[in-house]
């Protein structure tokens, strides 16, 4: 398959001043492709923040003690602002982010708690799709800070440097509190994998859990990755992200005694 993208001369030239430190701010006049690949981004991050704190929602009430009740509402709370810091920079963009959050079922989860849903999109939304599982075990909200926080924070980390000031200038504070969603779930990661009761069980979740964060970095046979290193907008492409995250979380998993089960895109539904 021939992935190989032709771009203008225009397209060019804008790559290589950005490589040469041009940024963009609020206002300015933006280059279509830069424009609609940032919007791309904007609307992936905002919805997934938002559903994100949604499925957290009904675990403030179902958290094992009242201190975990405050933690989890917390990080329901940091989503949601998560969410309306990104869905303001898509405002000023011209968006009208206020219809979207009505009109999408931004709600919606899946009800098989075993589904693996691949690459597949549910609804008419920007989310990355492991938003659309349902987290319906104490263990699968673990799993997620454990998993899903540190994905994010390995992507996030990438874009701290972006080329659209606003962008930058929101991504630094949502880092710092995606990094305290993985303290929390690294805290309870030990704790269970070290419980003789509950490993097997955190064993059999994060089996179910794997494929489904492995998804999110994205179907290596598509090809609008790299426009993003272009555009300044991440600094590295989604296979590389991948690979330090999984790196990591291969380097925690050999301590707690629990194994990464294989994960093969190929075999993934699309
Ligand atoms: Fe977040
Ligand atoms: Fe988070």
């Amino acid at each position: 398959m021939n992935l190989e993208v032709r771009y203008t001369s225009e397209e060019e030239i804008l790559f290589e001043e950005i490589k040469n430190g041009r940024t963009f701010d609020k206002g300015d006049e933006l280059p279509p492709i830069y424009k609609k690949h940032l919007m791309n981004l904007l609307w992936m991050q905002g919805d997934s923040e938002y559903a994100g704190s949604l499925g957290y929602m009904p675990w403030i009430e179902k958290a094992p003690t009242l201190m975990e009740k405050v933690l989890v509402a917390q990080i329901v709370k940091d989503e949601m602002r998560h969410a309306q810091v990104v869905y303001k920079i898509l405002e000023d963009l011209g968006e009208d982010t206020q219809k979207h959050v009505e009109t999408k079922e931004l709600d919606f989860k899946l009800e098989d708690d075993l589904a693996q849903i691949g690459f597949k999109r549910m609804k008419d939304d920007f989310r990355v799709n492991i938003f659309y599982y349902n987290i319906t075990h104490w263990t699968d909200f673990i799993l997620f800070n454990f998993l899903m926080d540190r994905a994010a924070g390995h992507q996030l980390e990438d874009t701290l440097e972006s080329s659209y000031i606003p962008w930058k200038a929101g991504l630094g504070g949502i880092y710092k509190e995606e990094i305290m969603h993985v303290a929390h779930g690294d805290k309870w990661i030990k704790k269970l994998a070290t419980d003789p009761n509950e490993k097997a069980f955190l064993q059999e979740r994060l089996n179910l859990w794997w494929p489904r964060v492995m998804n999110v970095f994205g179907n290596a046979r598509g090809s609008s990755n790299p426009i993003y290193v272009h555009l300044g907008l991440k600094r590295r492409t989604n296979a590389e992200v991948r690979d330090a995250f999984v790196k990591e979380i291969k380097g925690m998993a050999d301590e707690y005694g629990l194994t990464i089960p294989e994960y093969r895109q190929d075999d993934q539904p699309v």
